[in-house]
């Protein structure tokens, strides 16, 4: 591998999940650890399976399922650790234990209450029984950038001499700035004999908004492996954005001396759309690279720039990023064949899917639709593979709304097989549907959050909405896409329902880490 090849290692399905709301059901996980794949991430950090069986049996899947990346399951030092994340990684095409132990002095006093010479064991003991189990292992130095760095130049080489073969270097609480890191690093990297076998890692929350800053500075001080997550989800502000790095390096590749990515970037803009299809959040307007003001020229002195010559105020094109909206030649009229290859090159398998049942969506939205974009066939497909077991199905619904007409919702429902019907008044149409709904499922649950989003531009745009429960600690994102606002958002709350009980039935509590 090139000295200027720079690897990424995804930690969307372990810190990401992580953060509050961001929590992912087993086959979420896996459709976008498909996706992952797909994007040419180099590594999958899947999940901490010490932190419950269902983070466990994610980490497994995952290993067992995708093909390509490598697969790792994220431990703390003690033996039950290490030996539960060998297990889960067990069966990866590729495998890596990812060890960490925090090394400042509040961690270590407050938190662990450890001695220096006590953590230095933990590390020797922790890498080597990992090596016993994978030939592939890291170890993070867990909150590195307030630590004392002579420490840490134990602590690394205590790893390396038990066989770590990346040494990460974790921001752990947003606290450096690019100077001071690589000033670190570079501290590091002449202060340890790392061989050649042995690569440098970093981990950057975003708690002063430099996450991104602080690791492209890394890469600059020799750092070849970036910890990130798409969108930039994390733990408090986050972590460092992996379309941001990936993006920067790619366009700024001569600053950057040539390092780059395997990323693949036109599946950028795919992979954050599923992850906010899954997860019910959306990434705010004037997001880099995703946001949907990212590309949008407004100022007519700029628009005019923009028609003469892109570059006047483009640093990239959207369609390196998968943003073009190639518009579908494909109609209503069109076939199975059509639209399988379509799906392909989308990178869904037509075979893993409900064929007949997307092909019929797929029919129905070109009915309503004028043009159909893929945006529209990722999202309707998304919305296939997200769907649970039916306890609650919704079969009928009118609302009547205006300024004359108090809102008013009619619900008809098959509740485990029985139809029930119920007409609500609210104070609005959401708000009238939602209490039908509630009442026919005599469900206990909260409602925390419900988001509308246009999946692509147009007036016959599908509405994607999110609706994010609560009932008894247990939190799940219903979510759904319809041309029709108002059936998509009564779809998003009866398949946020649905998933609650299917959670509650697998007695799975959370899927959060510890
Ligand atoms: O932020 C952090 O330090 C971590 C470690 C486990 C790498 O997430
Ligand atoms: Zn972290």
């Amino acid at each position: 591998m090139s000295d200027k090849r720079v690897l990424i290692f995804d930690t969307t399905l372990r810190d990401g999940e992580q953060a509050p709301g961001c929590s992912m059901n087993l086959e979420e996980k896996i459709l976008l650890a498909r996706q992952l794949a797909r994007l040419g991430v180099d590594a999958i950090e899947a999940g901490f399976p010490i932190a419950s069986q269902g983070d466990f049996e994610a980490v497994r899947e995952i290993a067992r399922q995708i093909e390509g990346p490598i697969i790792c399951g994220l431990a703390r030092t003690n033996d039950e650790d290490v030996d539960r994340a060998g297990e889960a990684v067990r069966e990866a095409e590729r495998a890596r234990i990812h060890t960490f132990i925090a090394t400042s002095e509040i961690h270590m006093r407050d938190k662990l209450r450890m001695t220096r010479e006590q953590v230095l064991e933990e590390v020797g003991r922790a890498v080597k029984r990992a090596r016993g189990l994978c030939a592939d292992v890291e170890f993070s130095a867990e909150d590195a950038t307030r630590s004392d760095w002579e420490f840490l130049v134990q602590v690394y080489a205590r790893a390396i001499n038990a066989g770590a073969t990346t040494l990460n270097v974790p921001d752990t609480v947003g606290y450096t700035t690019p100077d001071e890191y690589v000033e670190l690093i570079r501290f590091l990297r002449a202060n340890l004999a790392a061989g050649d076998d042995v690569r440098f890692s970093v981990h950057c929350h975003d708690d002063l908004g430099l996450s991104v800053a602080n690791s492209l500075a890394a890469i600059k001080a020799g750092v070849r492996q970036i910890e990130c997550t798409v969108n930039g989800i994390g733990e408090r502000a986050g972590n460092t954005s992996m379309e941001e790095v990936v993006m920067a390096l790619k366009t700024r590749n001569e600053f950057f001396e040539g390092c780059d990515t395997g990323i693949v970037t036109k599946e950028i803009y795919s992979t954050s759309r599923m992850l906010s299809a899954v997860i019910g959040i959306q990434v705010p307007p004037n997001k880099a690279i995703v946001g949907d003001n990212a590309f949008a020229h407004e100022a007519g002195i700029h628009q005019h720039g923009v028609l003469s010559n892109k570059l006047t105020y483009e640093i990239m094109t959207p369609e390196s990023v998968g943003r073009a909206e190639t518009e579908l030649v494909l109609g209503k009229h069109s076939g199975r064949h059509a639209f399988a290859e379509r799906l392909k090159e989308l990178g869904f398998d037509p075979e893993k899917l409900d064929f007949n049942g997307a092909f019929k969506r797929f029919k129905d939205l070109a009915d309503s639709k004028k043009t159909i974009y893929n945006e529209d066939i990722e999202a309707l497909v998304t919305d296939q593979l997200l769907q649970v077991e039916e306890h609650f199905k919704l079969e009928n619904l009118s609302v009547v709304s205006g300024t004359f007409a108090t809102p008013t919702a009619t619900v008809e429902m098959l509740i485990n097989g029985d139809e029930r019907k119920i007409a609500k008044m609210g104070g609005g149409p959401i708000d009238a549907i939602f209490q039908a709904i509630e009442e026919l499922t005599e469900t206990k649950a909260r409602l925390l959050r419900y988001q509308v989003n246009a999946v692509t531009a147009g007036i016959d745009a599908q509405a994607e909405v999110s609706v994010a429960l609560e009932e008894e600690g247990l939190r799940v994102i219903g979510q759904a896409a319809d041309t029709d606002v108002i059936l998509a958002s009564a779809k998003a709350y009866v398949h946020a329902l649905n998933k609650l009980v299917q959670r509650k039935s697998a007695g799975v509590a959370s899927l959060r880490g510890v």
